[in-house]
């Protein structure tokens, strides 16, 4: 092999290397936008609670997403829930719920928000879109 033919693979070979650690590096230090900062609009569902899939929402603080919502349960002895949407509004993360400090957290870039979707933290500076719930029964019914 000619030195000038080993100079170009190495260089090929050298940049494919380089690539691959610049999107590793972009991908842990700043996570992307994984979805449209957009709220879901004319909702209208329903959550059967008795459904295994929806057990997280018999226990205080446990969520589960539904239809690009993030639904909680506040208390299990009052039946209280809180519907948000569950992209971040800063760059469409989505947002979880940190029950034993009783507010939603953005994994991305650290934003934070109430129970009801208000800004407690940016770099979001506009609050989730919250919706409406209602209990009867097992069904929890969530809707604008
Ligand atoms: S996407 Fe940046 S804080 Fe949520």
């Amino acid at each position: 092999m000619e030195r000038n033919e080993f100079l170009k693979l190495l260089g090929t070979a050298g940049l494919a290397v380089c690539a691959g650690c610049a999107l590793e590096s972009c991908s842990s230090s700043d996570p992307a936008p994984s979805g449209s900062t957009k709220p879901p609009t004319g909702v209208d569902f329903t959550l059967d609670l008795s459904s295994p899939s929806n057990a997280a929402l018999l226990t205080d603080g446990g969520f589960v997403y539904s239809n690009g919502i993030i639904i909680v349960c506040l208390n299990s002895v009052t039946s209280t829930y809180t519907a948000v949407s569950q992209a971040c509004t800063h760059q469409g993360n989505t947002i979880a719920y940190q029950a034993a400090q009783s507010k939603f957290v953005c994994p991305a870039h650290g934003s934070q928000f109430s129970p009801a979707g208000v800004v407690l933290q940016g770099p979001a500076t506009t609050s989730l879109k919250a919706y409406n719930t209602s209990l009867t029964g097992t069904m929890l019914r969530v809707f604008s």
